[in-house]
């Protein structure tokens, strides 16, 4: 593909996007994969241009914004196309790319005079110290300072890097073979610093060689998430209710990580359990784990309840960035509900001495220790467990960021996901 032709394809896949964020839930992934099946003409390079520079724009969507409602009002050109430019020349550095892209075949955006003062005005433009400031609109940007305080400009820098492509095995003691068979596709691969389980990738591995690896039991799941899962706290012999499976990321784990236990799965999404039995068709623990499609017909007490709730995904922004475009302070504020609720919920569930597992891959406190907080003050028959003794074993490193006993894990420190686990001993 050309460079212009590059641009243009960038502007049409972000307009869609952007279309489609505030009344669907279509992923920024999802149209992009639609894209290329429909342009199959497009090479692996022009793909990666495509793809890093859309989520580049997604990342810096309210940065860009704000350069636009402060320096070039007075143009009038499509959003979207501003984006693409300001993205390549402020951000990317990249002015004579752009100048040179105009006209230079026939799939290239045209030139023009007024065209050309825009790109000038562009890049006269020097980005302020304080640009970090307009990463969210002014709602969000309190909720971070109310979670944050002084490291709020750290968390919204590491918010703008890649998300990592990390897959995990079942057992650590995989990890080496599978880690020297992975190097032959992908020399820059390495071992996750924080897992056992984990290897990142340096680039995205081809159909044919997931399929390869099937035996091995892969799975594309981030370090963050493997870390919550380990941190879990399951026992051998337990019997774990996975309340908000969503589509098994972390139950397939669950279900490997001791001898006999029994993993009882089930979502409010019924689709998305759908995904459970897919991916549950190549797994080895068939036998230990039960998919309910209601929740309502789980009559049981189980030693161990896993609330990953729905939040507002803040610690994973990096991979999906058009979901803090989606967010808006009212859907933030029924989420808060929905999370209490679930962890009332998942309270009847629980046997005398079983443990409650909170995990949000949220960033905010609010979704956070404030929840786990105010149900320990209503619930007076539960306990905080400390987790940085399991972490320690777990991890064995000394990147514990945690003031309490909760476990976190930030993008810009530890450079995964961002989650949040807290374990609750109900002792009466
Ligand atoms: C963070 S996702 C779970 C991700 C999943 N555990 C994994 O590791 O891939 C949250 C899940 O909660 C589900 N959910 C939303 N509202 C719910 C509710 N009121 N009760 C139970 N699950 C709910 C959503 O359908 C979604 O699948």
């Amino acid at each position: 593909m050309t460079p212009g032709a590059k641009l243009l394809a960038i502007e049409s896949i972000l307009s869609e996007v952007l279309s489609k964020v505030i009344n669907t839930s279509a992923s920024a992934d999802n149209t992009l994969k639609t894209w290329y099946r429909k342009n199959k003409y497009v090479g692996s390079k022009d793909r990666k241009e495509i793809s890093n520079s859309l989520f580049g724009i997604l990342r810096y969507y309210f940065i860009l914004n704000n350069i636009i409602n402060f320096n070039l009002k007075s143009f009038d050109f499509k959003f979207s196309f501003q984006l693409v430019l300001i993205y390549y020349i402020l951000i990317k550095n990249n002015y004579e790319y752009v100048l040179n892209s105009f006209d230079d075949g026939p799939y290239a955006p045209k030139m023009s005079e007024k065209k050309l003062k825009y790109l000038e005005a562009i890049k006269n433009i020097s980005l302020s110290n304080n640009y970090l400031n307009s990463s969210f609109p002014n709602w969000l940007y309190e909720e971070f300072l109310y979670s944050f305080n002084k490291d709020t400009n750290s968390i919204f820098k590491s918010l703008l890097n890649e998300a990592n492509i990390d897959i995990r095995v079942t057992n650590a003691s995989q990890r080496d073979y599978v880690f020297n068979k992975i190097l032959k596709y992908d020399q820059l691969a390495v071992k996750t610093p924080f897992s056992p389980l984990g290897i990142r990738l340096s680039k995205r591995l081809s159909l044919k060689h997931i399929k390869e690896f099937k035996n091995e039991l892969i799975e594309f799941q981030d370090e963050g998430s493997q870390l919550a899962t380990l941190l879990s706290g399951v026992k051998e012999g337990e019997v774990i209710l996975d309340l908000c499976a969503g589509a098994g990321g972390k139950s397939l784990l669950l279900a490997a990580l001791a001898n006999n236990v029994k993993v009882i799965v089930t979502d409010f999404d019924s689709n998305r359990l759908n995904k459970i039995k897919l991916r549950h068709s190549w797994n080895k623990q068939k036998n230990n784990i039960e998919i309910y499609d209601n929740y309502h017909n789980i009559n049981l007490y189980a030693d161990r309840v896993i609330c990953d709730v729905p939040c507002s995904g803040s610690g994973s922004w990096r991979r999906r960035p058009e979901e803090k475009i989606r967010i808006s302070n009212n859907n933030f504020s029924d989420l808060l509900l929905v999370q209490q609720n679930i962890l009332k919920r998942a309270a009847k569930f629980l046997k005398v001495g079983g443990e409650l597992v909170y995990i949000t891959c949220s960033l905010l406190k609010k979704e956070n220790e404030d929840q786990v907080e105010s149900f320990i003050k209503n619930n007076s028959k539960f306990q905080i467990v400390d987790l940085k003794y399991s972490w320690d074993n777990i991890v064995n490193s000394k990147s514990w960021v945690s003031k309490k006993k909760f476990c976190k894990l930030l993008p810009s420190i530890h450079n995964c996901d961002g989650f949040f686990i807290a374990l609750l001993r109900k002792f009466e």
